[in-house]
């Protein structure tokens, strides 16, 4: 495995030509580091699978530089063109219906009848879908369950050699995955919050759906309780600490006593701590508190979709 740490047109030539043998090569995006491979490759995709520990009934996004890649993959209804055409290359994920008889492995979409899809807006995830030509899978560059990767040196640490290659594009400048909508039901469902927010989205689509269409079953198999997991326990909505803990703060003041502190943004701005989130957490996991605790994040739109991935991060295993 090697890291590139030039952001130079031979580092996008190699990962395309390591992409077309059907190798794995984590690529950066503007939400967290991808774990890409091709899509159309049923081996690629399945070694996607074994290398992350992810279980095979959790559908995988396809990544591509623009919709028309998938022209005979997916239903695309005006509402969905809408949001693309709005959010797009940027950090949104569509669920649309699947068509039959396309290129794309059915073990990408886990055997559901829809497919998950994004334009990602960095500009080497762009780069390198442009010069692939077809579309990439891409879940999180980490093993199922733990923190996701925002930087390329947790990309190394987490999957070792199960990459051919980690494509070094800096941090992740809004270090939270894609918010991931629902369009294949009537109405519209957001299943995943994340840096786009529900009001947004709903400023295109009118009222989104309660998730009553899914009859409470998880839809987005993904979105099990527990998740973006570090190994030290997390205690939610703490207002004081104790010297055992490791304190992850948002705002000021923060609370004093803890052995090691860290904050998401003193100037409690949503966006620096969307970004600081995974990787803090990452620190404060390899500290020597016992447990790690963590400041209330107040508000909507992006505070929602942190206050969730700590909740998941937080439900005990
Ligand atoms: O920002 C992102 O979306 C990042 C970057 C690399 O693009 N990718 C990412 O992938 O977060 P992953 O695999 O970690 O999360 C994909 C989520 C999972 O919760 C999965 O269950 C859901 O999307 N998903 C994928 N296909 C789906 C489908 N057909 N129907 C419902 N949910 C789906
Ligand atoms: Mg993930």
């Amino acid at each position: 495995m090697s890291t590139s740490f030039n952001h130079d047109e031979e580092v996008i030539r190699q990962a395309v030509a390591l992409l077309r043998q059907g190798e794995l090569v984590a690529i950066p995006t503007e939400t967290v580091y991808g774990l890409a491979g091709d899509a159309c490759s049923d081996e690629a995709v399945a070694r996607i699978f074994s290398a992350k520990g992810r279980p095979r009934f959790n559908p995988l996004i396809c990544h591509v530089h623009k919709l028309d890649v998938l022209g005979d993959e997916v239903e695309v209804s005006e509402q969905s063109r809408a949001l693309a055409e709005t959010f797009w290359p940027g950090p949104l994920t569509l669920v649309l219906p699947r068509r039959s008889g396309g290129n794309v492995s059915l073990l990408a979409s886990a055997g559901l009848d829809t497919l998950a899809v994004r334009v990602p807006q960095h500009p080497m995830a762009l780069e390198i879908l442009r010069t692939f030509g077809g579309p990439l899978v891409a879940p999180s560059a980490n093993r199922s369950g733990h923190i996701s990767p925002t930087r390329a040196e947790h990309v190394v640490g987490d999957m070792g050699a199960d990459v051919s290659l980690v494509v070094d594009g800096g941090p992740c400048i809004l270090g939270l995955e894609s918010t991931v909508v629902d369009v294949s039901v009537d109405p519209p469902e957001m299943l995943r919050p994340g840096c786009i927010s529900r009001r947004e989205i709903e400023r295109i689509l009118g009222p989104l759906g309660s998730g009553a269409a899914t009859g409470g079953s998880p839809k987005s198999p993904g979105l099990l309780a527990r998740h973006y997991a570090p190994t030290k326990a997390l205690r939610l909505n703490a207002l004081t600490v104790e010297s055992h803990e490791a304190l992850l703060a948002f705002g000021l003041p923060e609370p004093s006593g803890a052995c090691v502190v860290h904050n998401l943004s003193p100037a409690a701005n949503l966006t620096e701590a969307a970004a600081n989130l995974f990787s803090m957490l990452r620190e404060l996991d390899r500290s020597a508190a016992e447990s790690i605790a963590v400041m209330p994040i107040p508000g909507e739109g992006l505070a929602e979709a942190i206050r969730d991935r700590l909740r998941r991060a937080a439900a005990p295993p």
